[in-house]
């Protein structure tokens, strides 16, 4: 599976539209599930560092088409085997309550109780070296009812909190690990996997496209460089809170076939409970590794005057 940028086209039918007055637009007009012009795929590059949250409508993915699409914005995390991919090591990570035959899981099934840790507030991969740069995710099977996916804006969350504050935690680093102290028994981590994923970021990033600063937390960070333990967590927890008020969030209402891509180097997530024991959902995850090219298009010829 290669890249797939066209760079025969220069023509764009998108259009973008926000759907929260802070962050997140709707991109309609174009077909995903195949090759994306360079045109088009410059307009959603552009739209993501904008807009934070993309959503998607109409996309009718298979697991290697939403490989193709995802690797437009750079090269793909591969997850280990673990609950979250149903243990089969690759680039699409499944997010459901069912079995490999379509059946509901029981909810004391052991992958059950680990995708619990999604309905915290979290971003993906902050608990490894390069965090993720971005994640997509396929509404294979959506609940009629629940299931929504909240997102909340780090970059809006930033600009809202009081100036005098921000000198003060500019340069703050915070530890991010995998798994919380009181999860050290978790099976789905294993010593090795625990010591490597303990890494560091910084507790404010700035966007390299625009500049635009952002809060980074989430439930992956659990200290800060150089401060007491509970001072850390203090903090933490109130940037967690602060970004996370309804004003900063948006809530996604699935629809079979939407696609959503948000930006994980600002954008909190979580997934919000449905009624597992009645209605299925099926989720095809993929996420874009931090080392994807922020000046995309710096390195590449300009398109064709149309
Ligand atoms: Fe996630």
């Amino acid at each position: 599976m290669s890249a797939v940028l066209n760079p025969q086209s220069a023509a764009t039918g998108i259009t973008i539209k926000p759907l929260h007055p802070l962050f997140v637009a709707e991109v309609t007009g174009v077909d995903l599930t195949v090759p994306v012009t360079r045109a088009d795929f410059r307009a959603i590059w552009e739209a993501f560092n904008q807009y934070e949250v993309l959503v998607v409508r109409d996309q009718n993915f298979e697991d290697d088409t939403q490989i193709a699409f995802s690797r437009n914005f750079g090269p793909l995390e591969t997850m280990e085997a673990h609950p979250a991919n149903n243990f089969k090591p690759g680039h699409i990570a499944v997010m459901t309550n069912l079995d490999g035959q379509g059946n509901l899981l029981p909810l004391d099934d052991p992958g059950m109780q680990h995708r619990l840790r999604n309905e915290h507030w979290h971003t993906d991969s902050s608990f490894k070296p390069v965090a993720a740069l971005c994640s997509m995710l396929s509404g294979r099977i959506v609940p009629p009812v629940g299931g929504n996916t909240d997102f909340a804006s780090g970059r809006a969350a930033y600009a809202a909190f009081p100036d005098a504050r921000k000198p003060a935690l500019e340069d703050l680093i915070a530890v991010h690990r995998v798994a919380k102290p009181e999860d050290e028994d978790d099976p789905a981590y294993n010593e090795e996997q625990k010591k490597r994923l303990t890494v560091t970021h910084p507790l404010i990033r700035i966007n390299p496209v625009n500049g635009r600063r952002n809060f980074y937390a989430g439930a992956h960070a659990q200290a800060i460089n150089g401060m007491p333990h509970e001072a850390a967590r203090t903090l933490i927890a109130e940037i967690t809170e602060f970004c996370t008020q309804p004003r900063f969030v948006y809530s996604h209402p699935w629809r079979l076939h939407d696609l959503v891509i948000w930006d994980n180097r600002s954008v909190l997530h979580r997934a919000t409970t449905f009624d597992k024991t009645q209605y299925r959902r099926k989720m095809h995850r993929t996420t874009v590794a931090g080392a994807a090219q922020d000046s995309f298009f710096a390195n590449l010829p300009q398109p064709h005057a149309a």
